[in-house]
Formats: C-alpha cells, sequence, structure tokens
C-alpha cells in the first residue's frame, strides 16, 4: 500500500513515520532473515507494521497507546488479516508479560527516552539470532552533536545515548549503528554456545 493512501495521513502534516531509506533497510532485513513472529513498539497509523508483513510472512504484534492511532492502525492492517494484530496498551505494561512469547524480530520505535528502559525486557524477549532493531537513535543529529542539549530535549539524548552504549558494549549482541533517516541500530542476538 502506498504511504498516502493509509487511513489517517493528512499530506499537508508532519507525519511520525519512518523515513524512506531506513524503511528500505527495514524491508531487506525482512527479506533476508524471514522472521517468524515481529513485535513493533510504536504503531503510530501501521505504515511501518504494513511495510514488514508485506516483506515477508510473519506473524505481528504491534503496540500503540493512542487510541485513535490504535483504531487506524486496525484499519490499515486489516488486510493482513490474522498475521496482524494492533495492541492498544502502554509498552512498557505488555513487555513487562510473561505470557507473550518470544519474537524473531523486535523493531523499537515507540517513546525515545524509554529504550535503555525496554532493553532487559526486549532481550529476553528475543529468539536466539534474532533482531532488535530501534528507530531514530541519533534524534535529529542531537545524540551525536557536543555541547548542551535545551533542557526538555535532555533525558531523551542522554537516555538514547545509554541505549547506544548497552548495545554496543553488550557482549551478546552483534550491532551495528547505521546513520541513515534518524539513525537506525540493528543488533543481533548472538547464538549461545
Ligand atoms: C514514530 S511513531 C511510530 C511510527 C511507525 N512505527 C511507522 O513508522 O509507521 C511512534 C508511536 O509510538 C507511540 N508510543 C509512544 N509511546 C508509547 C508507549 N509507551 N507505548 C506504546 N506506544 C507508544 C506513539 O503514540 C506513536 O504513535
Amino acid at each position: 500500500m502506498n504511504k498516502k493512501e493509509f487511513i489517517g495521513i493528512n499530506k499537508d502534516e508532519y507525519v511520525p513515520i519512518m523515513k524512506d531509506e531506513s524503511i528500505t533497510l527495514l524491508v531487506k532485513l525482512c527479506i533476508d532473515n524471514k522472521p517468524k513472529r515481529i513485535l513493533e513498539i510504536g504503531t503510530y497509523i501501521g505504515y511501518s507494521a504494513s511495510v514488514m508483513l508485506s516483506a515477508c510472512d510473519a506473524e505481528l504484534v504491534t503496540l500503540e497507546k493512542n487510541a485513535e492511532n490504535a483504531k487506524l492502525a486496525k484499519e490499515n492492517l486489516s488486510q493482513f488479516g490474522e498475521r496482524a494484530s494492533v495492541v492498544y496498551i502502554d509498552a512498557g505494561d505488555y513487555i513487562a508479560r510473561q505470557d507473550i512469547g518470544k519474537f524473531d524480530l523486535i523493531f523499537l520505535d515507540g517513546a525515545k527516552g524509554q529504550y535503555i528502559n525496554y532493553l532487559p525486557y526486549l532481550k529476553n524477549l528475543l529468539n536466539d539470532n534474532g533482531l532488535l532493531v530501534a528507530d531514530n537513535v541519533y534524534f535529529h543529529g542531537l545524540v551525536k552533536q557536543e555541547g548542551v542539549i535545551k533542557h526538555k530535549l535532555r533525558t531523551i539524548v542522554v537516555n538514547l545515548r545509554k541505549f547506544l552504549d548497552a548495545i554496543k558494549n553488550d557482549v551478546e549482541f552483534d550491532t551495528v549503528i547505521y546513520d541513515i533517516g534518524d539513525g537506525l541500530s540493528v543488533s543481533r542476538k548472538k547464538i549461545k554456545s
């Protein structure tokens, strides 16, 4: 489905969906790795979910805490039938549950300041050889920028720096950070020997 056909996209407004070059990499990751189960954090109206569902045969669970977005996403993803589940919930509550099984690909695109807090849960939810993909890790370039960060953005930037340090230094992950879009990290959970 073309981006412009999505219910809820107003061409005159800024829409917080992934940049095209990051979408291209996400599609390639789905095609190359053929995940069977995908978890997405941050649905918005279902654009990136639709792209992933079109690129592979996976079942996908996507989490959205805004009721109106979740409703629009359900409409936009209805074409995928039971392969797509939109869950209207705060992601932090969902990932702490013990009964949701494991995933082959987790795409992190919700609240940027929460990535570091979610990381231990997401690591447990990933199958060996699974991928943790996170968007906006450079957050408009501010994460790499030296000097003073505006007060209202400081927590997000500091937490994203902690997240990048954590995934780069975790011996159980192989991580590549791509300087595309708004920064995209891809971490593969190593197979335990
Ligand atoms: C950048 S948008 C997602 C864009 C979408 N992945 C795409 O590219 O099509 C981020 C979304 O995450 C949602 N969100 C933010 N914090 C959340 C949370 N704690 N739990 C669930 N969803 C959250 C927001 O409401 C927003 O719709």
